[in-house]
């Protein structure tokens, strides 16, 4: 071994690289050819490996074709589908990475416009690889960075053409591995709006399965996320694999069980929204970064080690790690049907139940196209005079004048003297116009459009295109005088449609390179300011968004049902810190259902953002009676959904008790709480006991829920026997506090 970093090593004699952790080993090597193999990516490896004794005797194809291939290129042979794909002048795609060079940096460089991981040399490491195709001179850079402390690799592509004629990168998969034979499963968070994340699982047969989205965005179809486990893993059992995107455009997510059993993982952009020119003599191109996280411990370890990952290393926001207040939105409140007089009286009443914070939703812009609904207005983002005659700073003061009346969550129940007040928090859809506004007028050519054909609108409105440098200085510009215009502490920057219409296949990622510049500038210039991001619910709920703002609407669906699927399979890979959680109005507007305010508001419980999201003035008077007790239940919850660890004790996909269980991150594991429910009353059956996790078995954990007298167990009993909640009825639920004694 001639150059080794904790987590690095590299055999300068067999061209042998090795990224390990405690959890994990990622090994490839060059063969004699130049050819990157892929040697082993799971448990940690401590020798050098077996060799390969298993690879098919001879058959039809070459040996490209039979071997694990770190990064597949194309048209030499090998008929799985490539990670690459670049056109050249004459058409061909033909392409022979070779092995050159490598290169350890510790820490980890920046890619340049995206957002990514990031971690001092004590966090992370990285691997480049440099490859070469002596035929058209380009080149790639292929970059490991490994964060020991997650079991997780980062990988990203950096192409250079080298040679002296334009090509066209038509395909960079960021993530490419070839696994072994053997039986594998999927699993991918999939749906519609209103219905996201939900868990997908299927086995991995011969031939290719995916997903993507050609929406332009990460989508509510399909989360830029895949799992591949060994079959049967579980919760807490199973080899686990996550391949994460770092991206907020279209994507594509492929498995491709081979011919001869070997299972290609590939994750990245879309090819059909990349087509990037490069110019000759350096023109460059980067990928955004797919993070892979290994666990031995079944989706529950993979989840956590994404959390603390995502939380740690890739989220920049002030807010990532502290409480969120709880707040009282207006939009199932009166949807369009909004002015200062009935913001106010929504937002006072909310001041007085003890919620900290207001957020004016849609309808409050627009002059000369008043935005009365959902046709007119966006892109003019000037306050209405009809319905604010004094003006939004003059609102905002009064919303921010009135006074938090809080129960106190001190366990001394002395008074708490601090008076709050309220905040203020405004929504805004930058990225979008509507045909009926003074910026279309005046603009016309800032929408997307490809030349001659008609404009399709969706929502009755068409899609800037940010991949125009005015157009992203136009959205900053509006966006800087509105936050400067009043105390606005919290923006909600929702997304309502996809992208139709392109004027090229490259535009997509530009546009993806405009909004992060975007989205870069504005929250480094307003740093306090606590943004949301939503898009029609989860419709952009992805990492790469994740980077800029510590949290997103998780779905239009409020009805705590369906929330329970969306909010456990949102879990999955993003933090439960991230998620926004909403207490609406019964019977719930997308569903038709009626739940208790109880049980509402103990599912919201689980979202790091909980909040209102009806008019609490209209709620019966014994239920306003019951707001501050949630409010202040949620303060105390909130800190452990921020910080700590989740285990998902039981899934809703799988069992009619989901329960969720936060462990505080400290090494005592000295508070947790657990958030039970059952969806359904059945008749005649135990409910089956909830087997904690994650608590020391040593330790004597006091228990702690309103109503109920305090009682003392170990860790060991709270794991190995299990809480036994007596849940009657439908929709029912237990918040149970745990501290260690
Ligand atoms: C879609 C969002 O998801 C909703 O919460 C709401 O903000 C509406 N847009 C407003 O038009």
């Amino acid at each position: 071994m001639s150059n080794q970093t904790p987590c690095i090593t590299v055999n300068e004699t067999t061209k042998t690289f090795s990224l390990t952790s405690p959890g994990v080993s990622y090994i490839f090597h060059a063969d004699p050819s130049g050819e990157l193999i892929h040697d082993h990516f799971g448990p940690p490896i401590t020798s050098h490996l077996p060799p390969d004794i298993g690879g098919p005797d001879g058959g039809w194809g070459s040996y490209l074709t039979r071997v694990p291939r770190e990064l597949p290129d194309s048209g030499r042979g090998d008929f799985r589908l490539p990670a690459i794909r670049i056109r050249k002048r004459t058409g061909n795609t033909v392409l022979r990475l070779e092995y050159v060079s490598y290169e350890i940096i510790p820490g980890k460089p920046k890619l340049p416009g995206l957002p990514a991981t990031f971690g001092e040399e004590s966090d992370v490491s990285t691997l480049v690889i440099h490859l070469t195709d002596p035929v058209s001179l380009i080149s790639v850079y292929v970059s490991y960075s490994i964060f020991p402390r997650y079991d997780a690799i980062a990988r990203s592509l950096r192409i250079v053409n080298n040679g002296d004629e334009e090509v066209v990168v038509e395909q960079a998969a960021s993530f490419c591995v070839d696994m072994p034979s053997g039986e594998w499963e999927m699993l991918q968070l999939s749906g519609d709006w209103a219905r996201e994340a939900r868990v997908v699982k299927r086995p991995v047969v011969l031939g290719t399965q995916g997903f993507q989205s050609l929406t332009g965005y990460s989508s509510h179809l399909h989360n830029p996320f895949l799992v591949l486990t060994s079959p049967r893993t579980t919760e807490t059992h199973g080899q686990t694999y996550g391949f994460s995107l770092i991206y907020s455009g279209s994507h594509s997510f492929q498995v491709e069980k081979g011919s001869v059993g070997l299972t290609r993982v590939l994750a990245g952009m879309h090819p059909d929204h990349l087509s990037w020119p490069l110019s000759p003599k350096g023109g460059e191109f980067t990928t955004p970064e797919c993070v892979a996280v290994f666990s031995a411990e079944g989706l529950g370890g993979m989840s956590r080690k994404y959390h603390s990952l995502y939380r740690g290393h890739l989220c920049k926001s002030r807010w990532v790690d502290r409480p969120r207040p709880a707040l009282i939105n207006n939009w199932e409140a009166t949807y369009f049907d909004m002015n200062q007089q009935n913001l106010a009286l929504i937002a006072k009443r909310g001041s007085e139940l003890g919620v900290g914070l207001f957020v004016m939703d849609d309808g409050w812009f627009g002059v000369k196209h008043p935005r009365l609904s959902d046709n007119a207005g966006l892109g003019d983002w000037v306050v209405n005079p009809e319905r604010f005659p004094d003006g939004l700073g003059d609102f905002v003061t009064r919303v921010t004048g009135f006074e938090v009346k809080k129960l106190d969550n001190k366990e001394d129940n002395t008074e708490d003297k601090t008076t709050t007040k309220m905040k203020f928090g405004i929504w805004v859809e930058p990225e979008m116009v509507n045909p009926a506004s003074e910026l279309f007028e005046t603009h016309p050519e800032w929408v997307l459009q490809a030349e001659g054909y008609p404009l399709t609108e969706a929502r009755n409105q068409l899609v800037l295109d940010l991949s125009q440098s005015a157009v992203q200085d136009y959205i900053i510009d509006k966006l800087t005088d509105i936050l400067n215009s009043a105390d606005i502490s919290y923006v909600k920057w929702d997304n309502n449609r996809g992208m139709h219409e392109l004027p090229s296949p490259s535009v997509p990622h530009a546009y993806m390179l405009g909004l992060y510049r975007v989205l870069g500038t504005l929250t480094t210039r307003f740093p306090e300011v606590l943004w949301e991001g939503c898009a029609s619910g989860g419709g952009r709920f992805d990492p790469g968004l994740y980077h800029y703002w510590a949290q997103s609407w998780t779905s239009d669906n409020t009805d705590a049902i369906d929330r329970l699927f969306i909010q456990f399979g949102t879990s999955l890979v993003y933090p439960p810190s991230s998620m926004g959680a909403h207490v609406s109005a019964v019977p719930n507007h997308q569903t038709g259902r009626t739940t208790p305010l109880e049980f509402r508001a103990h599912v919201a419980l689980m979202g790091g953002s909980f909040g209102f999201e009806l008019d609490l003035n209209k709620l019966p008077e014994e239920e306003q009676a019951q707001i501050p007790r949630l409010v202040a239940l949620s303060e105390k919850v909130n800190p452990l959904v921020i910080t700590g660890d989740l285990y998902r004790l039981e899934r809703p996909d799988e069992s009619n008790w989901p329960t969720a269980m936060f462990v505080s991150p400290d090494k005592a594991k000295s508070s947790a709480v657990v958030l039970a429910y059952r969806m359904q009353s059945i008749i005649n059956w135990h409910s089956p006991p909830v087997r904690l996790q994650g608590l020391d078995p040593e330790a004597t954990y006091e228990l702690e829920e309103e109503g109920q007298e305090a009682v003392e167990y170990t860790g060991r009993t709270l794991m190995n026997a299990g809480l036994r909640l007596a849940l009657k009825g439908d929709y029912q639920s237990r918040v149970i506090f745990l501290r260690r004694k």
